[in-house]
């Protein structure tokens, strides 16, 4: 078996379909292929071929995502896969080499990516940096609390998707720099978000949204889907099916999931895919009827270590020399002396000790402010020289709200 490497061509893109259908096991329709061929940068992408045969890929989307402290350049790791008849002979491992040593030619400092199985990726030097919630919530017990938010001002307008997605747009370029973990949206991305073909309805009918706005405008909006039935008792059993819901403030987001929990003849609200920090967790009256799922959202990767550290903000003053383990990208494997405080940071080289030594994956882990650290030093993944030294680095890179992106690319 001769393998060769080079990014895939556009006339090759059938090929690449094929590898994707048999690698995840799925037959992709052909309107979502035509989606994700406009979002693909097809130079970013890379194949691996056995002969002439397609056996391996994985591609790079040139994102803006949301760190603490603003929006930096991010790859987005995506359309990783294996032909299955050549699973497990290290091509996803030459995939992953070669991509980071890309990105770091090319001055991007972070990666990011969803993992189809969290076991993935950290042997690469991803860290699991976001977590999302999953909720199946019996609408019955879906009361407020009575201190919810209410504004007599807002009032909900039931609007067609495809006639309001300009609403949608503003409203989340106002929300997405509020959270790390969010990414910009260029149109193609709009694009497949609002995509309503049959095969996207999974049986749940037709996209449905909703806005919520004052004399002002818009002040948040969502977009579900309902599959509607009855049970045995000819009782309503409805189920919605969240798909987004963004809010530019309290009152405005209570409203919109106060819509979502009431519609008439539906028995469950599931959302697959929510914040660890969802404000509905303390609206609800009785928490415990989210029957919460907890599921990793993004991973990072530190590509560059001496870029990526002071691209971010930092919540408290912090001065520490960190060893870094990391075997993928070796420009990494030192130590480096982190100096930052909540007005800027800076990263260098250093030959002091080390207070704490950690794997890459720890960093990506931390990068977006909410994975704080004292569990992976209880856990034994980071080792602490200097006491307090990990607690301090912890409390710099702890951030509020809590990352995710939500939508996976
Ligand atoms: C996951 C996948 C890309 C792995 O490709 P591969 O070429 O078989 O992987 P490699 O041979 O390079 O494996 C490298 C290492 O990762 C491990 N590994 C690979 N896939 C794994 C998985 N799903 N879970 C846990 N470990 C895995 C291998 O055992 C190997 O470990 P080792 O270095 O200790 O021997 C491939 O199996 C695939 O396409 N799966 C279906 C689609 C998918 O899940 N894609 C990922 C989307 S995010």
């Amino acid at each position: 078996m001769t393998l060769s490497m080079r990014p895939i061509g556009k006339a090759e893109w059938s090929s690449w379909n094929t590898l994707d259908e048999e690698a995840f096991g799925i037959a992709v329709p052909e309107h979502r292929q035509e989606l994700f061929r406009r979002i693909v940068e097809f130079d970013r992408s890379l194949g691996v071929f056995d002969g002439d045969l397609l056996v391996g890929t994985a591609a790079a989307l040139s994102f803006s995502m949301n760190v603490p402290g603003g929006p930096i350049p991010v790859g987005g790791v995506t359309a990783v896969g294996v032909l299955p008849s050549h699973r497990r002979r290290g091509i996803l491992s030459s995939l992953m080499t070669r991509q980071l040593s890309d990105l770091y030619e090319r001055g991007e400092a972070v990666a990011a990516l969803y993992a189809a199985e969290a076991a993935i990726y950290g042997r690469y030097g991803y860290g699991r940096a976001a977590d999302n919630l999953l909720f199946r919530i019996p609408t019955a017990k879906a009361a407020f609390t009575r201190n919810a938010p209410v504004d007599p001002t807002l009032r909900l307008r039931i609007v067609k998707p495809a006639d309001a997605r300009s609403v949608f747009e503003k409203i989340y370029d106002s929300a997405f720099e509020e959270r790390p973990g969010l990414y910009d949206r260029p149109a193609a991305r709009w694009d497949a978000v609002l995509s309503d073909h049959e095969s996207d309805q999974g049986g749940a009918g037709p996209l449905r949204a909703v806005v919520a706005e004052d004399d002002g405008g818009p002040r948040g909006y969502a977009l579900f889907r309902i599959k509607a039935s009855f049970d045995d008792h000819d009782l309503p059993a409805g189920e919605l099916r969240l798909k987004e819901l963004f809010g530019l403030d309290p009152a405005a987001y209570a409203l919109l999931w106060r819509h979502v929990l009431d519609r008439d003849l539906v028995s469950h609200v599931f959302a697959p895919s929510r914040p660890a920090d969802d404000p509905l967790i303390h609206l609800l009256a009785e928490p415990r009827a989210l029957h919460a799922l907890w599921l990793d959202d993004l991973w990072i990767r530190v590509v560059d270590v001496e870029r990526a550290l002071p691209a971010r903000r930092y919540s408290a003053p912090v001065d520490v020399v960190i060893e870094v383990e990391d075997t993928v990208c070796p420009w990494n494997a030192r130590r480096w002396r982190l100096t930052a405080d909540p007005s800027g940071a800076r990263c260098a080289p250093s030959e002091d000790p080390a207070d704490l030594t950690l794997p890459v994956s720890v960093l990506g882990a931390a990068y977006l402010g909410g994975r704080p650290l004292a569990a992976l030093l209880a856990a034994g993944v980071v080792r602490e020289s200097r006491a307090g030294a990990l607690r301090e680095l912890s409390t710099a890179m702890s951030w509020g709200p809590a990352p995710w992106a939500g939508l996976v690319f």
